[in-house]
């Protein structure tokens, strides 16, 4: 079943160099998780920061935090990541070798895991693991930078994936993540969408933007 939508705003596209302001803004704003995009410069092409940020960033906010690990290969910063204040744990199947190993490492960390299909990854890879999953995390681009344009061909994904979690009947969260803003938002609910990973959109206009971008996003009317 399709739960409350909730929005998880990515901070890659907030100021760097006031993290921790950041991430209290985003709470205050309404944001439900703090989506943590960690970038390897091998698996994608670009760098963003590591466990210690996250560690950092940990005593500033409540939220839980929803680390989307973009890392090859990534189980040695599962453990990490989980120490360093991940509440949600996030791999892409590419980056294994091994996802089922993966997903358990997570959850013997006491994290819940997620999974992460790149666009041209089909839903059919979850199958066998997503009795064991928590997120599922449908990219609508590719991964690697905010701010680039939402490719459509997610929603068919949504959909179908949130056909197979209802057949589950598990709550698994459906996230989306890529070009979400006022106007995509409202398709990927529509779709089957969840939780919205919301980056460019969230952080426009600066802090006294952030609580409106929020509700917009969410639909509230
Ligand atoms: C891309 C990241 C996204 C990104 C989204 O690799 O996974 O979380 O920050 O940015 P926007 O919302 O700007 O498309
Ligand atoms: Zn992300």
């Amino acid at each position: 079943m399709q739960q409350s939508i909730r929005i998880a705003p990515s901070i890659l596209a907030s100021d760097f160099a006031n993290l921790g302001e950041e991430v209290r803004a985003i709470e205050e704003a309404g944001a439900d998780y703090a989506h943590i995009d960690i970038m390897d410069g091998h698996f994608v092409p670009n760098l963003t920061i590591g466990p210690d940020v996250v560690r950092a960033l940990r005593p500033h906010s409540n939220l839980p935090f929803d680390v989307h690990l973009m890392i090859s290969p990534v189980d040695a910063f599962v453990t990490m990541f989980a120490e360093a204040g991940a509440d949600i744990i996030t791999v892409h199947p590419e980056a294994g070798p091994h996802l089922h190993r993966t997903i358990q490492l997570i959850k013997s960390l006491g994290k819940k895991a997620g999974v992460s299909l790149n666009p041209a990854t089909p839903v059919e890879i979850l199958d066998p693991v997503l009795d064991e999953i928590d997120l599922a995390l449908v990219m609508s681009v590719n991964p690697g930078f905010g701010g680039q344009a939402f490719i459509r061909a997610a929603l068919g994904k949504i959909a179908a994936l949130r056909q197979r979690i209802d057949a589950l009947g598990r709550a698994i969260d459906l996230e989306v993540d890529g070009g979400i803003n006022f106007e995509t938002a409202p398709e990927a609910v529509a779709a089957g969408a969840d939780v919205l990973v919301a980056g460019t959109a969230t952080f426009r206009g600066g802090p006294a933007a952030y609580a409106e971008n929020i509700r917009r996003l969410r639909g509230a009317k």
